[in-house]
């Protein structure tokens, strides 16, 4: 799963999760990962658990199974603030 490692955010690369946590919470971290135009309509970052508006899905099924959401929500939740 590619999500990013980058302390920095540019032009081309997604902002750092450090600190998330103390950013959002459990449901919003869940919302992120599930559908994250809910949240930002003109964003970037891929839903990884619905097809909601995919017009060409790779496969036909989301990326992430909902046990597989929360398990990432549940490791953003551990990224809190320094
Ligand atoms: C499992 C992988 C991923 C996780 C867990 C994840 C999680 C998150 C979270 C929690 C945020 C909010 C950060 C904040 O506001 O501080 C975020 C923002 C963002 N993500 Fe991801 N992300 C993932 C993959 C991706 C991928 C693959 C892309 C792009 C190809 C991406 C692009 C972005 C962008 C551009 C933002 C900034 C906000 C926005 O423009 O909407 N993410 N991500």
């Amino acid at each position: 799963m590619r999500c990013r490692a980058s302390a920095a955010r540019t032009a081309t690369s997604a902002p750092s999760l450090q600190g998330v946590a103390g950013r959002y919470n459990a449901a919003q971290l869940r919302q992120w990962v599930f559908d994250a135009r809910v949240l930002h309509p003109d964003t970037q970052m891929p839903p990884f658990g619905t097809l909601a508006g995919i017009v060409q899905p790779i496969e036909p099924k989301p990326i992430l199974t909902p046990a597989q959401i929360d398990d990432v929500a549940a490791a953003l939740a551990t990224l809190g603030a320094r």
